[in-house]
């Protein structure tokens, strides 16, 4: 499944040479930082090599290696997807039979092979549309849903902490029973309250961090494995 090696050796080999971006007018210093990382980050390249549409797709790959979670002929729900990298990663591993709702705020240009959506998961009618488009409980629901950063770290949390919820809220309507939930969250960040409910909700709970999320980051995923369904009959 892996291609190019493991994620760790991916873009390593031959040295290769850093490349330095000289400060230009008009340009911030944090513009100019992100572009040295571009320019400098071996997994954006090899994304760029196998025509992946984000170095995202290599985190879900990897996630995936791992856990073992994206199965050919299921049917998996893509929150958070633009500008699709994971979608993409998504539809090649569940194959023709499977299927892949992918939602986003933002457009995308469509991935072929997956059901897009276009909306905000606080949207009041969110939950109906994603089950209208997977078109019966999904075997996994995954959220790589990440705000803007406004640069207060406290306000930064609570949204993350915010889209945590909602994407698992979407997760308790329509996991099938033994369903898989993985979520972007923030290292020593899983809330107390959450992490008591997703013990509860499912059988195993994990949190791993991709070579692909960088170093530096407080980004982590979180993986939850077998849902218990509460099919509300007592049994
Ligand atoms: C890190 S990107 C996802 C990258 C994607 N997994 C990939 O591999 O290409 C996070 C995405 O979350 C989306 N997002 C943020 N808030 C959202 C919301 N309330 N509802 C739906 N999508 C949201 C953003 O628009 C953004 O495209």
């Amino acid at each position: 499944m892996s291609r190019g090696g493991s994620s760790g050796g991916r873009g390593g080999g031959t040295r290769r040479k850093t490349v330095r971006v000289k400060t230009a007018r008009g340009r911030k210093p944090s513009s100019t930082r992100w572009l040295q990382r571009q320019l400098n980050d071996p997994f954006v390249e090899e994304a760029r090599k196998l025509g992946y549409r984000s170095r995202a797709a290599f985190k879900l790959e990897e996630l995936n290696e791992k856990f073992g979670f994206l199965k050919p002929g299921s049917r998996i729900l893509d929150l958070g997807a633009a500008p699709g990298g994971w979608t993409q990663i998504a539809v090649a591993a569940v194959g023709e039979k499977g299927t892949v709702v992918a939602l986003d705020i933002q457009e995308v240009e469509p991935v072929p092979g997956a059901v897009h959506l276009l909306g905000d998961i606080y949207d009041e009618d969110v939950i109906d549309r994603l089950l209208a488009a997977l078109g019966g409980p999904a075997d996994v629901v995954m959220s790589d849903m990440a705000a803007p950063s406004t640069g207060h770290a406290q306000t930064d949390h609570l949204r993350v902490m915010a889209l945590i919820e909602a994407a698992y809220d979407v997760a308790q309507n329509l996991l099938a029973p033994g369903g898989v939930f993985v979520a972007k969250v923030l290292q020593g960040g899983t809330e107390r309250e959450l992490l008591e409910t997703l013990k509860r909700d499912f059988v195993k709970v994990s949190h791993a961090k991709p070579a692909a999320s960088r170093a530096g980051s407080r980004e982590m995923y979180l993986v939850a494995e077998s849902f218990r369904r509460d099919t509300g009959d007592g049994g």
